[in-house]
């Protein structure tokens, strides 16, 4: 029996029609829309590669079945710049050196950009660390990572509070 579901990624709204309700949401995101920045990795919910927002809450899109997200607002990685200029995530990483092979950097900037949204770890190094310790990565950029969201983090408290002067 097929399965028809609306999406909206990064921004448009998609339609698909599913012939197996056990689809995942990575499995979508890559296969059907090509959208191969998110990545797969353990498949299992346990390396953090695979991480996208869904309703602006970070998930492990490996995890989640495409079917129970209908209707859902999806961002991936693919659509966290705009245009040529960076999401100021990236733009931190890339300052500090918080990425090297690039397979868990697309999870870990959905990561962290989730973290400021739920703004729970604040300028707390340790809170960063709790709060992206989802995200695996094999070549040590763990420090650069922290240096990172410390720096996006610092950056997005002060433009909230010009606005807010
Ligand atoms: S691929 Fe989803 S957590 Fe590893
Ligand atoms: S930068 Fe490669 S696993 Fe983290």
């Amino acid at each position: 029996m097929n399965h028809s579901i609306s999406l909206t990624v990064n921004g448009t709204r998609r339609d698909f029609v599913l012939d197996d309700p056990r689809v995942t949401l990575l499995d979508l995101l890559r296969e059907r829309l090509h959208l191969t920045g998110t990545k797969k990795g353990c498949d299992r919910g346990q390396c953090g590669a695979c991480t996208i927002l869904v309703d602006g809450k970070r998930i492990n899109s490996c995890l989640a079945l495409a079917i129970s997200h209908d209707g859902a607002d999806i961002l991936t990685i693919e659509g966290v710049a705009r245009g040529d200029q960076l999401h100021p995530v990236q733009a931190a990483f890339i300052a500090h050196d918080g990425f090297q092979c690039g397979f868990c950097t697309p999870g870990q900037i959905m990561s962290a950009i989730g973290l400021m949204q739920e703004a729970q770890a604040g300028n707390d190094p340790e809170r960063i660390r709790e709060c992206m310790s989802g995200n695996l990565c094999r070549c040590g950029a763990y420090a650069g990572i922290v240096d990172a969201v410390l720096e996006a983090q610092a950056g997005a408290d002060e433009s909230s509070q010009r606005r807010s002067a």
